[in-house]
């Protein structure tokens, strides 16, 4: 056993976490954050992203202890302050740009990574982006339509399903 300390959406934490333990895991299982989804066990589908020192990490890849020191981010804090959606996470909800929900916090935050270095990127660009990404449900379309519209672009010339 270890301690690890980090700061997980603004609060500063720490616990004893076994060396094995990842960094997904220590979110759901130790600080009950299970906004952070388990998708698959190939550190394919992006369920499980989260933001560690601002840049976008697949939790499932990471040991807890390995985050020692970060500051992580969550699902769970990119709410407004007042607790309505943000602008991505409104957007998602406006376009459906989602079914079942699953793969949705993993996207929320990929996409909030990518509007941070390339805040209006083109369909491709979204496109190649998300390919650590995936989605079971939605064929994708409506996900692409609001990364567009949250990054204030028009989602008329998105291409047709
Ligand atoms: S659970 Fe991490 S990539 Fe699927
Ligand atoms: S909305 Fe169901 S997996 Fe994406």
């Amino acid at each position: 056993m270890a301690k690890v300390a980090m700061k997980v959406n603004g609060k500063s934490v720490s616990r004893e976490v076994e060396g094995r333990t990842l960094l997904v895991q220590f979110l759901r299982e130790d600080l009950r954050l299970t906004g952070t989804h388990v998708g698959c066990d190939t550190s394919q589908c992006g369920a499980c992203l989260v933001h560690v020192n601002g840049e976008a990490v697949k939790s499932c890849t990471m040991f807890a202890a390995e985050a020692d020191g970060a500051e992580v981010t969550t699902i769970e804090a990119m709410a407004n302050d007042d607790g309505s959606l943000n602008t991505v996470q409104q957007a998602f909800q406006d376009y459906h740009g989602l079914q079942c929900g699953f793969c949705t916090p993993g996207m929320v935050m990929s996409a909030t990574a990518l509007l941070k270095d390339n805040p209006k990127p083109s369909e491709r660009e979204i496109r190649e982006y998300l390919q650590g990404n995936i989605c079971r449900c939605t064929g994708y379309h409506n996900i692409i339509k609001a990364i567009m519209a949250a990054s204030g672009q028009d989602v008329a010339s998105v291409a047709a399903e």
